[in-house]
C-alpha cells in the first residue's frame, strides 16, 4: 500500500542543513499495522509529514519517492494530492492532535467541516454520530466543545475526526503520549479494532516500545534520520540485532526492575553528523569501521535486517 523509498528530507536552519531523514525505506502492506520507532528527534514525524505531503519550507524532500498503491504522490501537483490523497486516502492523526481543535467550535461542527471539505455525501450530522460511535464516544458530544472533554476523550474525537471519509491508511503520530495507562490501552485497542473490523492499514509513531510490541505487525527502528532495524515484532522484540534497539528494549521499565539501563548519551546534532555509523559514539561494541564507513541496512532473517557492522 504504501512504499516509502531513499527519502531524503533535510530542514534549511541557521546551523546549516538539518539532515532529518537521509535515504529511509518502508513499506506497509494492505491490513498491516506498522511501527516506527526512535528517540524524539530522529525524524518520526518528519517521515509521516513527508507521506501527507506537509513538508514546507524550510524544510525539502531532497530524494526519493513515496509510492502509495503504487503512484508516486511526491510527483503530484498540490491540488491533485488535496482532491484525491489527503484524508481520503492518506490520513492523520497529528503528533498532539488532541490540544488541535479549536477551541470555539464544537466537536461536530469540527468534524462536519472535514466532511463538507472533502465532500462527504449524506446527512453530515448522522455521519458525525456515527463516528463519535465508531471511536467509542457518546454522540451527544458532538455538541461540546473541546474544553468539555478529557484528553482522552479528544484524542477519540481526533480519530473519529481522521476516519471521516473511511480512508483505507492510517498514520498515527504518537496517539497515545500525554494519556494515562488505561486509557492508552484502550486507544490501541480501538486501533487493533479498525483495523480488524474497516482493514485499514496504519503507521502507528511512537518513543514507546512497550506499546509498539502489543500492537504492530512490524516494526522499524529509526536513529539519527536513518533506518536502524526492521523486522516482525516477534523478531525485534524477542532477538533485536542493533546496540540501539537493545538499548531501547533494555529501557523499558519493568514491575521488576530496580534500574532502567537508558542509553548513554545523546543523539548527534542532525547539521552536524558524524563521518560512519551514526550511532558509533554511543554504542558500546564500536569498532573502528564503525568511525568511518556507514553501515547499510542488511538482511539477518526473512523480515529482520540490521544497520551494523557487528552482522
Ligand atoms: N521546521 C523545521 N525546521 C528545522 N528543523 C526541523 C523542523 N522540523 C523538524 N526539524 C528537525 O528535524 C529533526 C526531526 O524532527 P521530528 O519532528 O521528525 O522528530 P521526532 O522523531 O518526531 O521527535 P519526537 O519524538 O520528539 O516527536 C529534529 O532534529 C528537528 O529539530
Ligand atoms: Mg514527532
Amino acid at each position: 500500500m504504501l512504499s516509502v523509498r531513499d527519502l531524503s528530507v533535510y530542514f534549511s536552519s541557521s546551523r546549516g542543513e538539518v539532515k532529518a531523514l537521509d535515504g529511509v525505506s518502508l513499506d506497509v502492506s494492505e491490513g498491516e499495522i506498522v511501527g516506527l520507532a526512535g528517540e524524539s528527534g530522529c525524524g518520526k514525524t518528519t517521515l509521516s509529514l513527508a507521506v501527507s505531503r506537509l513538508i514546507y519550507p524550510p524544510g525539502r524532500i531532497a530524494s526519493g519517492s513515496i509510492l502509495f498503491e503504487g503512484n508516486d504522490v511526491l510527483k503530484l501537483t498540490a491540488t491533485q494530492f488535496r482532491e484525491t490523497y489527503r484524508w481520503k486516502k492518506i490520513a492523520m492523526i497529528f503528533q498532539g492532535s488532541m490540544n488541535g481543535f479549536t477551541p470555539v467550535f464544537t466537536i461536530g461542527d469540527q468534524i462536519e467541516e472535514v466532511l463538507e471539505i472533502h465532500r462527504y455525501g449524506g446527512d453530515p450530522a448522522a455521519r458525525t454520530r456515527e463516528l463519535l460511535r465508531m471511536v467509542e464516544l457518546d454522540p451527544s458530544i458532538a455538541e461540546r466543545f473541546p474544553h468539555e472533554l478529557s484528553g482522552g476523550q479528544k484524542q477519540r474525537a481526533f480519530i473519529a475526526m481522521a476516519l471521516a471519509v473511511d480512508p483505507p491508511f492510517l498514520i498515527a503520530d504518537e496517539p497515545t503520549t500525554a494519556l494515562d495507562v488505561v486509557t492508552q490501552v484502550s486507544i490501541i485497542n480501538l486501533l487493533k479494532k479498525l483495523r480488524k473490523e474497516k482493514h485499514i492499514s496504519i503507521l502507528i509513531i511512537t518513543h514507546d516500545l512497550a506499546l509498539l510490541s502489543e500492537i504492530v505487525d512490524r516494526a522499524y527502528i529509526l536513529y539519527a534520520g536513518r533506518m536502524a532495524e526492521v523486522g516482525t515484532a516477534e523478531e525485534i522484540f524477542r532477538d533485536p540485532k542493533h546496540p540501539y534497539t537493545k538499548g531501547l528494549i533494555a529501557s523499558i521499565p519493568t514491575l521488576k526492575s530496580t534500574k532502567i539501563e537508558g542509553i548513554a548519551g545523546f543523539m548527534p546534532d542532525l547539521a552536524n553528523l558524524p563521518p560512519g555509523c551514526k550511532f558509533a559514539p554511543r554504542c558500546p561494541y564500536a569498532m573502528e569501521v564503525c568511525t568511518k564507513e556507514e553501515p547499510q541496512l542488511k538482511g539477518v532473517r526473512e523480515a529482520q535486517s540490521v544497520a551494523c557492522w557487528l552482522y
